[in-house]
């Protein structure tokens, strides 16, 4: 089965063609960064206003790159949420409006799906339980998933997700947009041990995690200790560099701490990490530390598919082709579609913290 994947949901326009969802045929990624950049981060207006210009040209290259035309795509798998939503809705309109003009089967897809199934394409083929941890720059979770297609959120972020503060402390430190490469890039040169930053600790007792204290610590640091925030061209100072470095392993060790107890709890047969975040080096290499510890195998997607992309979404929708899933005309972009899917009746009302 040819998919032809479709993500708008953030500040990247993709399109790819996946064959029978492990095999990608072609990706393309038209990203929003420079655009965004002077504001420091994502303004949703310019996004969705981009995604209009781009998605065609997008959407034609995947084609062309797979050496198809859409006569040849058996299927469209499209991101539905969650996101911004006049950038979902881009993606949205423009499959549907392919899907019902070729009359092929469309699927709506949720977009931290999609990053589960990054891991699909140069791993082995996942086995479950499965217990994946989601680190972007919209959303932090840790998933246990049974079986294929059945999610509970374990674990989530009481406040902002990892990419954010990654993002936020770059900015205080006037290092640029996105923040998370920089960082990791400065951290190298940093002590990670130089700042002791406490850990977040959730009142309830759950294995939940949070950063906006983390942020706010950096903040102080800052401050008390006069580190002015870089001018253009600066270069970074040793402070600056130990401050990255910290905070990264304060992050870090918060991620894989977590996913380290309830995977120990669990006893999943595959750990996966994946997101915008998962690019990061030294989460890698503590994700890969804490499964050789549990003896667990875990699964990352290449860098490039750990931001955002089509193939990914392509994945998780031959999934849901497979049974017979099927958009009907009314779908639409849907900013709060949520993942979990077992247990959502606990949930109910309590589900006040971004999933
Ligand atoms: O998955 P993604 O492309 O978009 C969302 O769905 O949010 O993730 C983007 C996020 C940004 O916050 C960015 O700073 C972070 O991923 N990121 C990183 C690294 N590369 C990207 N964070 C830490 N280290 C990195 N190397
Ligand atoms: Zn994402």
């Amino acid at each position: 089965m040819l998919i032809l994947g479709i993500e708008s949901s953030c500040d990247e326009t993709a399109a790819a063609v996946v064959r029978d969802g492990r095999e990608i045929v072609s990706s393309v990624i038209a990203s929003q960064i420079d655009l965004h950049r002077p504001w420091g981060g994502v303004v949703p207006e310019l996004a969705s206003r981009e995604h209009l210009e781009k998605i065609e040209p997008v959407v034609t290259e995947a084609l062309q790159k797979a050496n198809v035309t859409v006569q040849d795509i058996d299927a469209i798998a499209v991101t539905q949420g969650p996101g911004l939503i006049g950038s979902l809705l881009v993606g949205v309109c423009y499959a549907k409006a392919l899907a019902w003009g070729l009359d092929i089967p469309l699927v709506g897809v949720n977009h931290i799906e999609g990053h589960v199934y990054s891991v699909n394409f140069e791993n082995p083929p996942v086995e479950y339980p499965a217990l994946a941890l989601i680190v972007s720059g919209g959303h932090t979770n840790i998933f246990h998933i049974p079986a294929e297609g059945q999610y509970k959120v374990v674990s989530r972020t009481r406040d902002d997700a990892a990419g954010e503060a990654f993002d936020k402390v770059a900015k205080m430190l006037g290092l640029g947009y996105p923040g998370g490469p920089i960082i990791e890039k400065l951290a190298l040169d940093g002590d990670a041990s130089h700042v002791k930053f406490p850990r977040a600790k959730i009142s309830d007792g759950r294995p939940d995690l949070s950063f906006s204290g983390l942020k706010t610590a950096v903040s102080r640091y800052i401050k008390e200790n006069t580190i002015d925030p870089l001018q253009n061209g600066d270069t970074p100072t040793q402070s600056i560099k130990d401050l990255a470095a910290s905070f990264q392993r304060s992050v870090v060790s918060a991620l894989v701490d977590t996913l380290e107890k309830l995977a120990a709890g669990l006893q999943p047969k595959t750990l996966i990490v994946a997101g915008g975040v998962a690019c990061n080096m030294a989460l890698r290499q503590a994700a890969e530390a804490a499964a050789s510890r549990l003896n667990i195998p875990v699964c990352f997607p290449s860098k490039h598919l750990s931001t955002d992309n089509a193939a990914m979404i392509a994945a998780a929708g031959y999934f849901h082709l497979k049974h017979g899933e099927r958009a009907d005309p009314t779908m639409t972009a849907d900013i709060t579609l949520r993942l979990q899917n077992l247990d959502v009746e606990q949930l109910k009302g309590k589900a006040k913290y971004r999933l």
